[in-house]
């Protein structure tokens, strides 16, 4: 079994970890110095947000220099340095690649932009606009407006799909490709462990260019309402099947640096259709070795919601595809505000038993919530460009709580960072919940050291079980003759259950970590919020 098949993925937004150098802004030797936590926590891997040379204006995912590191996160040097500490403690590193688009301060662009003859014109996508003057089509950006930029100095448009200062990259031009290929070898020259592509279903587009039609059933592609872009079905702007070449491209080059130490590709494929979704990984396995999972951050929290989410997605894997599992990241709200501070540790509870690889989203084990995000302190392009819908991703992105010293230990105390930090910081922080026996952090740990103690919940089988009360999910992890019974209550109120064909078994942890020892699955209760892991005796036939 492989490492990014078995372990906890922890990701960290670079600027909100640790600042070492009284900026008020995380950086690389902050994430160093909090190593040596990680490896407590018993994470497998992290992965970092974007550290590339930018003019921020997407906090990084605006990339002007691939092979490079933003001085306000360090250095090369420093990073190399991270690489090789991490992988003393056993700690792989996953980087973001940010495959669809530059900054338009890339040279790359500065350069193509320059004139209709550049060399470079072709390295992105440019297009005439209508008679009229108006865009070439009718597609939106994800942070509001149309996706096209009217660029007076050379008469046309060119297409960013994100923010006007992110230009779409031209994938179909091999130069593009050759100049990609490029950085990748780049970093896994730096020993990095693998990458999280963003966007990456959004690397082909329609080469006709045609409107996409109207969203007439308003399903959503996001997992959250995203405005006028939830007013289009996206089949012309995204997800053009030439995608699947490139990432079999991708993968070719990752198994070439894969023979002493395997390396991951994982995709970030906001795809509602799960046929298409699962199609990331390839016809033979021989692409992405994990499409992002967002099926727990799309459904309504409930039983019912949840269980169909897991069950959907195991049956559109294919064969020997490994699932995945993300509660939460940089552009969805903070979970434990999400379900509220009780239902968090169900979910945390879900999130490290399910099968597959988890990503935990840093400061979700702490229970961080959104932050309060004063008007003037907003910076996300998003909550800018269409202010007021609740869209802003800054509340989930607030520096993580340390300790009860002032600026929560995240940057010195005379510093202004970069966010504000959570008013209840002396209580929701790390070095107060690692004392406390039954804090969101000791469960998250025991949890973490069960699952890697398990072989039933590391690689074991999933199933659903029926005849349980509406409001729980109960699912069954086995391993040859180890199994693992998990029952969640997702609501504030007692559950009895009956599963007498299950026999007896011993609670080797609930939520509320007060509980352990024998039960009787014949006839059993979960508190309200509660939720359990019960190894089941084995009776050898
Ligand atoms: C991805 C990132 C998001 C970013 C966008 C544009 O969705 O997760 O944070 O804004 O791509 O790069």
């Amino acid at each position: 079994m492989l490492w990014w098949q078995r372990g906890v993925i922890y990701q960290i937004y670079p600027r909100s970890f640790q600042d070492s150098n009284g900026d008020g802004t995380g950086d690389l030797r902050g994430i160093i110095a909090q190593l040596a936590y990680l490896s407590w926590l018993g994470v497998e891997a992290v992965w970092l947000s974007p550290f590339y040379p930018s003019p921020m204006v997407d906090f990084g995912y605006d990339v002007s220099n691939y092979t490079d590191v933003d001085a306000v996160f360090g250095d090369l040097a420093t990073f190399d340095e991270l690489i090789q500490q991490a992988h003393w403690y056993g700690i792989k590193v996953i980087i973001d690649f940010v495959i669809n688009h530059t900054s338009d301060e890339h040279p790359w662009f500065l350069e193509s932009r320059s004139s209709r003859d550049a060399s470079r014109r072709h390295w992105y996508i440019w297009a005439d606009a209508k008679p009229g003057g108006t865009p070439p089509n009718n597609w939106v950006s994800h942070f509001g407006g149309s996706a096209w930029e009217w660029d007076a100095a050379t008469g046309q448009y060119y297409l960013h799909s994100f923010d006007k200062r992110q230009p779409d990259l031209n994938w179909r031009n091999p130069e593009v490709q050759a100049a990609m290929f490029d950085v990748l070898r780049f970093w896994l020259e730096h020993e990095v462990d693998g990458f999280r592509i963003d966007a990456a279903h959004m690397i082909m587009k329609d080469p006709q260019l045609r409107d996409n039609p109207a969203n007439l059933s308003r399903a959503r592609a996001m997992p959250k309402p995203m405005g006028d872009y939830d007013a289009q079905l996206h089949i012309y702007d995204t997800g053009h099947p030439d995608a699947h070449g490139i990432y079999r491209a991708v993968r070719r080059l990752l198994d070439s640096y894969s023979v002493e130490h395997p390396r991951v590709a994982i995709g970030e494929m906001h795809i509602p259709d799960r046929k298409v979704w699962a199609s990331y990984y390839g016809a033979n396995l021989d692409e992405m070795h994990m499409p992002f999972n967002f099926g727990l951050v799309s459904a309504a929290w409930n039983a019912q919601a949840m269980r169909q989410s897991v069950d959907a997605l195991e049956a559109h894997l294919p064969p020997g595809a490994w699932p995945n599992n993300v509660l939460g990241n940089h552009d969805e709200p903070r979970i434990a505000s999400r379900v509220g501070p009780a239902q968090a540790r169900v979910a945390m509870l879900l999130l490290l038993t399910l099968r597959g690889a988890s990503t935990l989203y840093y400061g979700d084990e702490i229970g961080m919530h959104d932050g309060d995000i004063p008007p003037e302190r907003v910076y996300d392009p998003i909550e800018k460009n269409m202010p007021g819908l609740g869209l802003g991703r800054d509340p989930e992105r607030t520096p993580i709580q340390w300790d009860s010293s002032p600026n929560a230990g995240f940057c010195s105390p005379g510093a202004e960072p970069w966010l504000p930090i959570a008013a209840d910081y002396k209580q929701i922080n790390v070095a107060v919940e690692r004392e406390d026996p039954h804090s969101l952090l000791t469960l998250t740990r025991r949890l973490i050291e069960l699952r890697r103690s398990k072989l039933a919940l590391t690689m074991g089988s999933y199933c659903a079980i029926e005849g349980v009360p509406d409001d729980c999910f109960v699912y069954l992890r086995q391993s040859s003759n180890q199994r693992h019974l998990i029952a969640l209550n997702f609501s504030g109120h007692e559950q009895t259950l009956k599963l007498p064909e299950m026999g007896k078994g011993r609670i080797v942890l609930s939520t509320y970590l007060d509980r352990e020892g024998s039960i009787d699955l014949a006839l059993f209760r979960l508190r309200g919020d509660e939720g359990f892991v019960i190894e089941l005796v084995c009776h050898d036939t």
